[in-house]
């Protein structure tokens, strides 16, 4: 599986009320709003970084990461409005020589002011379901930090098993327990 083929260009990813697409220098506006409040990083794992404050640096960033397939990061847009509410991203695909990138992880946030309405739930669930149908990954994990209970739920919703509590873990830069949930192509394919 040449991952690079499927996520380079990024590919837009449609729903009923969202589109994951790339986030673009006329988005930092509304991009700011979720990368640059220090609100999104309580659960994080690091504090804002410089490229985050500055947002231009920050889309400047997510493109080189994706040449490089280490982080894969869309914007979540409002279907109606085109309007970036959140991020949304793919990153750590690994495996066995026998089966390579078969296990990847994900990220997501929304901003603040747009917490609770359903956009992460609905983000994870147009994600999870475009991997499984475009790459070979068997496993998509998330790590999520104990206290950070609305994060379980956005992945419990989606089919993620919570796993376990792994103690004292590092998360970027940070020590945690943090629960690890994942869902496997099997469990994906017993929803339908
Ligand atoms: C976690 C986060 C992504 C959720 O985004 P969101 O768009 O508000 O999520 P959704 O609206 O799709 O779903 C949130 C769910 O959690 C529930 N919830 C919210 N706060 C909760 C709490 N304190 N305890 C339990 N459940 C909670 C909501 O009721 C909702 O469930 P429901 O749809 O069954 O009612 C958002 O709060 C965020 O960006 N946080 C900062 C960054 C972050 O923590 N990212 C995840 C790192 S793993």
């Amino acid at each position: 599986m040449n991952l690079k083929k499927v996520f380079v260009p990024l590919p837009e990813i449609i729903s009923d009320k969202i589109i994951l697409r790339e986030i673009t220098q006329a988005d930092a506006e509304e991009y700011r709003k979720v990368v640059a409040d220090e609100i999104s990083y309580r659960y994080w794992g690091y504090k804002m970084s410089e490229e985050e404050r500055d947002v231009i640096g920050k889309i400047e960033y997510n493109r080189s990461a994706l040449l490089k397939l280490s982080e894969i990061t869309w914007g979540i847009a409002e279907r109606k409005t085109n309007r970036i509410v959140g991020e949304i991203l793919a990153c750590k695909f690994h495996g066995t020589r026998k089966y390579p990138q078969s296990i990847c992880e994900i990220g997501y946030r929304i901003a603040p002011e747009m917490w609770g309405k359903g956009y992460a739930s609905l983000a994870v669930n147009a994600l999870v379901k475009f991997i499984f149908e475009n790459t070979n990954v068997n496993r998509i994990q998330a790590v999520v930090m104990k206290e950070n209970p609305a994060s379980v739920k956005v992945l419990e919703k989606n089919g993620f098993a919570k796993e376990g509590l792994l103690r004292q873990i590092k998360v970027y830069q940070c020590i945690a327990d943090c629960y690890m949930l994942s869902i496997l192509r099997n469990d994906f394919e017993n929803r339908k």
